[in-house]
């Protein structure tokens, strides 16, 4: 396929102009909305019997991915189905490598299995060129999506980080402990370093290509962050010069960057990358992070995920909680990592009630 395939997608004025005025665009422009606008990370999942059903139709899950009726369904199932303030393109952070010629498979039970790369001649063998074009099926859900969303519900696109990228590229799989890549970064740098350039490259042009699809705002997921032997060099460089290269090409769509357990360290990398949003695991202390950084800063997250499977009276208590800890703040309200597939549906529904209803 060749580029003229992935046209810009006509946004119509009023669509535009509805998603500007949303609570999600303004607390993102750094403004205290009330009730917080609320989305969920992996908000179309497992946990939702219309999710397995499409996923079941779909055969594969990359074939969900990459057929664009299927993924634009999936992305809206969740807005249907619990009004949530954003919609988060359905797709997967491991399309990257897939669409660099890495072998990329996804296990019942497994999870994601890919080739391995730790020599040079296996690096080489990935291709930048046609990156893009064999991206295709994706701006085409995007075009899908925007499409049939209520006017005022922006579309968030994303991308894997070139660390947490280079974590599954170099393992081949999912790691507890992200062994493989630090064992190459420490024997093989030069390696190591050329595949980050490479990725930092993809996630420019991805999320750059999604936005002219329609994306209303991007996210970067780097969620082993916390492990990289090299924080600075590994995860806020390679942002900061994704950051960068987004904010010339597209100054009006905000970066949501997700640097998970990255703790201490995150005033730093807000420094130094400049999001219009930090979004923050479970684990962060909400009060001294707050004192630490600009309050132009957008605050995304951070209710535990594990809540979602348990009782009602601990899961409204942490909901107080978070009303306090963000009260006053650019917030947008958001797990801590995704929603599993054991959560309770009841328990979303109750959290947006509760969320926005409970003073
Ligand atoms: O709703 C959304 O949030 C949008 C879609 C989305 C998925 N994955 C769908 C998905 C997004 C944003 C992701 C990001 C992603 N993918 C991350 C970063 C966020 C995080 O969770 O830390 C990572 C590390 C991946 C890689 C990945 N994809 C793994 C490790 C797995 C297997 C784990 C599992 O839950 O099975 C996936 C598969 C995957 N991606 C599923 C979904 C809904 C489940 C697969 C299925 O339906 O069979």
């Amino acid at each position: 396929m060749n580029q003229t395939t992935n046209q810009q997608t006509p946004m119509t004025a009023e669509r535009a102009a509805a998603v500007q005025r949303s609570g999600f665009m303004r607390a993102l422009r750094g403004e205290a909305v009330t009730p917080a606008p609320v989305w969920v990370m992996r908000q179309a999942g497992r946990y939702l019997p219309e999710y397995r059903e499409t996923r079941a139709r779909a055969g594969s899950f990359l074939d969900l991915c990459f057929t664009p009726e299927l993924a634009a369904e999936v992305t809206l199932q969740p807005i249907r189905r619990f009004g949530f303030d954003a919609a988060i393109l359905f797709s997967d952070i491991l399309v990257i490598p897939w669409a660099l010629g890495q072998p990329v498979d996804f296990v019942e039970g497994v999870g994601p299995v890919l080739e391995p790369i730790t020599t040079e001649a296996a690096f080489e063998r990935l291709e930048f060129d046609g990156f893009l074009d064999r991206l295709a099926p994706v701006f085409q859900a995007i075009g899908r999506i925007t499409a049939a969303l209520p006017p005022h519900v922006p579309l968030i696109g994303f991308a894997g980080a070139p660390w947490t990228l280079a974590t599954y590229m170099i393992a081949g799989r999912g790691t507890p402990d992200q062994g493989p890549a630090k064992a190459l970064a420490a024997s093989n740098s030069a390696l190591f370093q050329r595949m980050i350039a490479l990725l930092e490259r993809c996630c420019a042009a991805l999320l750059a290509r999604q936005i002219a699809a329609g994306a209303d705002a991007v996210k970067l997921f780097d969620s082993w962050a916390g492990s990289a032997p090299a924080p600075e060099r590994m995860v806020v460089e390679p942002l900061a010069r994704i950051a960068e290269a987004l904010r010339s090409d597209h100054p009006e769509t905000p970066l949501i960057v997700f640097p998970r357990q990255f703790g201490a360290r995150l005033p730093q990398l807000s420094r130094i990358v400049a999001p219009n949003a930090l979004a923050l695991d479970q684990d962060v202390d909400i009060d001294w992070l707050r004192s630490e950084i600009s309050d132009e800063i957008a605050l995304q997250g951070a209710l535990d995920p594990t809540l979602l499977l348990g009782e009602r009276e601990p899961l409204q208590a942490a909901l107080d909680e978070q009303r306090q800890e963000f009260r006053g703040a650019a917030h947008i309200f958001n797990l801590g990592h995704g929603v599993t597939p054991e959560a309770k549906i009841e328990n979303v529904e109750f959290m947006l009630d509760y969320w926005r209803n409970a003073s």
